[in-house]
């Protein structure tokens, strides 16, 4: 049997992480998820005072971050240097400053270098913006998955909910929106479909549905 790669690329909040997850529990692949390591240089950025504009000022602080990525029962586990940062990267304001780290370029090539050596071998899940694209552009399977910004946000308002956090809505719309902007509009591999993925509209189709797809996406390669 071959161990494949498995590009899942899309705007924010299309379920990318949730089904990119199931499917590498059910191959028992290992998932990569390129946006923590994002949101972990944000995070840390943040923290440390480190001008966001600062490419050089961002590189420097990357270099001294070993950002690890450990499956649990509970999900993904994201440690910094030994740390564990895996609530301090979702908060809202590692999300509204993301986007403006993740457009430096040579920010990006390391973070490239390091998600390419995670994907060495094979048997990898991988989900971001610029997976199928520039990352890993050989991969046998690629998908692109979407939604209506409507529904991206709604069920972001609902996890939220679950969590136990009420949010806004409108406001959840204008930021999800804004992100997709930032992202689809910079210099350095913007998101984008990859020509050879297959686009899949989750906007009315459950969890389940979308993982079937992809699974049978992937038995056709394996
Ligand atoms: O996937 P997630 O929403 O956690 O990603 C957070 C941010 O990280 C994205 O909005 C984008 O700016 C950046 N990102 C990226 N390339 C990737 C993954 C994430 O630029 N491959």
């Amino acid at each position: 049997e071959k161990h494949i790669s498995i590009a899942i690329d899309g705007p924010a909040a299309a379920g990318k992480s949730t089904v990119a997850k199931i499917v590498a529990t059910n191959l028992s692949y290992i998932y990569v998820d390129t946006g923590a390591m994002y949101r972990a240089l944000t995070y840390e950025a943040q923290r440390t005072k480190v001008n966001l504009q600062n490419e050089q000022a961002l590189i420097d602080l990357l270099y001294t971050l070993d950002i690890t990525l450990k499956p649990s029962p509970q999900g993904q586990l994201i440690f910094i240097n030994g740390e564990d940062v895996t609530e301090q990267i979702r908060t809202n304001e590692v999300t509204k400053e993301v986007s403006i780290v993740a457009k430096h370029g040579e920010v990006r090539k390391e973070m490239v270098d390091r998600q390419r050596k995670l994907a060495k071998g094979g048997g990898v899940v991988m989900d971001g913006r610029d997976i199928g694209t520039h990352v890993l552009p050989h991969a046998e399977v690629k998908v692109f998955l979407l939604a209506s910004v409507e529904k991206r946000a709604y069920r972001r308002y609902e996890e939220n909910k679950l969590k136990g956090f009420d949010s806004d809505l409108e406001q959840l719309k204008l930021d999800i929106a804004k992100r997709d902007k930032l992202d689809s509009e910079r210099e350095v591999s913007p998101l984008r479909k990859a020509e050879d993925a297959v686009e899949i509209d989750t906007t009315s189709l459950t969890i389940e549905e979308v993982v079937a797809k992809i699974l049978d996406l992937a038995d056709e390669r394996i």
